[in-house]
């Protein structure tokens, strides 16, 4: 797409235009050439996931396109990077007729459908080894792309095939879609492009995060996900998803004084390389800028090389950032594929090889009803055990009421469900039209299915609670989270300890941890000397952990890790919180109503004030020992990311160390970070940085050096 001395070039302007501000005088070759400079920003950032500048640095940039167009109204074009971003909302999406239909392919699942397919196609076409083109079949949501005169012009949705839904302002927000490229270099004046678009893996998880985090249930899998983003009215928000496109087909395309009823092969310019194989037009379309699987692909003669080759790359599968459910198989040659055409459903000259299945149907048999740490009571889906995605699946969270009835469940239903890569399992939908009349509906309880208190549903909330906290279920589960790991991680404690020593009566409360009767423990099966000692010294190791840990395990509703160092850094002493207003708490980084509120609340009841001293009294650390080190820190303001295996410390240690001198921990490499500190096996991140230049990248023992511990 870009060749060295274009580069250089680019790199050039954009120092250039970093140290320019926006004046009146702004000529168009001068927008042009900002233009062409955010392009190939955006290009080496969404396509080739390789950006060399920051973020600060784009925004800049950005911000003074704006600011030149403002002042230059009548130079903006509708190519200009700044014109993606929509600002009405999308009403409704205008039904579209595709110029192609949108046709899918045939399935296979194992080798001999695959020599069947290429055994007709080699009989249809008398040759001997045909060349094919394999690349992922990617599992997202397909869209078509139509550029006109250079232009993008419209994007649609597959819709039933003949139809679809004009997306095009939500296609936009995509910035690995240009929204110009050079056709007419080739003497093309239409063409028709698709793709599949998709949210990453981690983008999903952070997607159902943040779902979460608003009491929402999680969406079952990235394809859902992507498929609604792309549906959605406000255009600013499918800029936030993330979402990320692989285009790997050219359906149509006609030159310049030709029309569409003209055409008699689908290939008009099958003579001209680009357009001569399938695996050529993913080069066309890489070299024009476009996002094709052009890395993925891979060219075999013959279909034993396909059968090896898919074999070999299912074995990939879960490494891959983003979900595929098999590969597509293609023959390679247009001319051959306009030879061997296709059915009224899908074309001859390709074929799907699907990977094992990651959706299985089972019997939905009852439903058990959890009640967590806040109260939360979440009902969990018993089914006959199956296996899905290489894993036995017996019991599924249905998270709430309205959950339930969306997806239109009863016990005795025949339920789908999916196990996306690493993603927790979710039924995906009940089969109605399998009820044989032995189907009830699933009774929510209007009591506590453990202490029987009445329970109760917020305004605008979807989940019932257990108000009582002293219920059972929820001391323990506040016990199990106080002890775990990213708490005070008192090692050997564990779930099924807590559950025994409290079943036992041994441990009644979280202070009860600090006075447990280790001559009972001592007596239990399977304590032995050993195991007792353990217990006692993790439990007294945990007395000093730093404040923020005994904040996040409190559990107060809505704190998580990141609120309770906010909470940890704000006061001297703990129990500062009892003095402290609604508006104070707002105040701090990153607490809103919601999470004051909660705090408020916590800290205005007397028991949980009267437990915070007796811990106190146990000898834990209710002071801020930290806060001191803070003032005097000398990496204050300082951002760190820490990456790959540290030799001698822990990751969260090192964490804290950074910390206690003032510096902040970020989760991702951009301009805004300061220190990379690359332990063993680092990998993309260490990758992504070095093309960031303010960015220091330091050792272990560099960092130790700096947080004065010398090595
Ligand atoms: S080619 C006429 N290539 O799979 C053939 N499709 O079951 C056009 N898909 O509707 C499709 N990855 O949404 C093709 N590399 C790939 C694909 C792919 C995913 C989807 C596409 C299509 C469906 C067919």
């Amino acid at each position: 797409m870009y060749n060295n001395t274009q580069i250089l070039d680019l790199q050039e302007q954009t120092t250039n235009f970093l140290q320019q501000q926006a004046d009146a005088e702004t000529s168009a070759s001068e927008i042009n050439a900002l233009k062409a400079v955010l392009r190939f920003h955006e290009y080496r950032y969404y396509v080739l996931d390789e950006p060399i500048i920051g973020d600060t640095e784009y925004d800049k940039l950005y911000q003074l396109l704006k600011e030149m167009e403002a002042a230059n109204p009548s130079l903006i074009t509708p190519d200009s990077p700044t014109q993606r971003v929509g600002s009405s909302l999308n009403k409704s999406f205008a039904t579209v007729q595709h110029l192609v239909p949108m046709l899918s392919l045939e399935n296979s699942y194992n080798a001999d459908d695959l020599r069947d397919w290429d055994r007709k196609a080699k009989e249809q076409s008398h040759l001997d080894g045909i060349e094919y083109c394999i690349e992922p079949k990617f599992d997202g949501a397909s869209i078509s792309l139509i550029y006109e005169n250079d232009q993008l012009v419209r994007g649609t949705t597959r819709g039933n095939g003949i139809e679809g839904d004009d997306i095009t302002t939500n296609i936009k927000q995509i910035r690995s879609i240009p929204l110009s490229a050079p056709f007419s270099t080739y003497g093309i004046q239409q063409i028709e492009i698709r793709g599949e678009i998709m949210m990453t893996k981690k983008a999903f998880a952070k997607y159902n995060e943040d779902l979460a985090s608003q009491g929402l249930p999680p969406l079952a899998n990235p394809r859902n996900a992507a498929a609604g983003s792309l549906r959605m009215k406000d255009p600013k928000e499918v800029a936030k998803r993330n979402l990320e496109v692989f285009l790997y087909h050219i359906s149509y395309y006609i030159l310049k004084g030709e029309k569409q009823e003209d055409l008699d092969t689908p290939h008009p310019t099958a003579d001209k390389k680009e357009l001569s194989s399938h695996s050529n037009s993913l080069q066309f379309l890489w070299d024009l800028g476009f996002r094709s699987p052009q890395k993925e692909k891979q060219v075999v003669k013959g279909i034993e090389e396909v059968i090896q080759h898919v074999h070999d790359f299912e074995q990939m599968r879960d490494k891959l950032p983003y979900e595929i459910d098999g590969m597509v198989i293609k023959v390679n040659d247009f001319a051959l594929q306009d030879k061997l055409g296709m059915t009224t459903h899908h074309p001859r000259w390709a074929i799907a090889f699907k990977f094992k299945a990651r959706q299985a149907t089972t019997k939905l048999r009852g439903v058990e009803f959890h009640v967590g740490r806040t109260g939360a009571v979440t009902p969990v889906a018993k089914l006959d055990p199956v296996q899905v995605g290489g894993v036995t699946v017996s019991s599924i969270s249905i998270h709430n009421e309205e959950y339930i009835s969306e997806k239109d469940l009863q016990l005795g239903d025949t339920v789908i469900i999916e196990r996306a890569g690493d993603v927790i399992p979710q039924i995906v939908k009940s089969l109605p039209e399998l009820r044989d009349g032995n189907q009830t509906k699933i009774a929510f309880p209007t009591t506590c299915p453990v202490c029987k208190s009445n329970l109760f549903k917020e305004e605008g909330e979807a989940v019932w609670r257990c108000i009582n906290i002293e219920c059972e279920a929820q001391v323990v589960e506040r016990i199990i989270h106080f002890v775990s790991k990213d708490a005070m991680d008192i090692k050997s404690f564990g779930d099924a300890n807590v559950r025994k020593f409290y079943e036992l009566g041994l441990l009644k409360d979280i202070p009860g941890i600090y006075t447990l009767d280790m001559e009972a423990i001592g007596q239990l099966e399977g304590f032995g000397k050993k195991s007792k000692d353990n217990l006692v010294a993790a439990i007294e190791a945990s007395k000093t952990q730093p404040l923020n840990r005994l904040i996040y395990g409190l559990g107060i509703r809505f704190v998580g890790e990141n609120t309770s160092k906010v909470m940890a850094n704000a006061v001297q002493h703990l129990l500062d919180f009892a003095n402290k207003t609604e508006e104070d708490l707002q105040q701090l980084d990153d607490i809103g109503v919601k999470v004051a509120d909660s705090i408020h609340h916590f800290f205005s009841n007397e028991q949980n004030i009267a437990m915070l001293r007796q811990l106190e009294g146990l000898g834990l650390q209710l002071f801020n020992t930290k806060k001191e080190t803070v003032a005097s820190g000398g990496l204050q303001g300082q951002t760190f990311l820490f990456t790959g295996t540290l030799n001698k410390l822990k990751r969260n240690d090192a964490e804290a160390l950074a910390e206690a001198q003032g510096g902040k921990i970020v989760s991702g490499v951009s301009s805004k970070l300061n220190y990379l500190v690359v332990g063993e096996d680092a990998g993309s991140k260490l990758e992504k940085a070095k093309k960031i230049n303010t960015i220091k990248i330091i050792s272990e023992d560099e960092f130790l050096a700096l947080v004065e511990r010398v090595v």
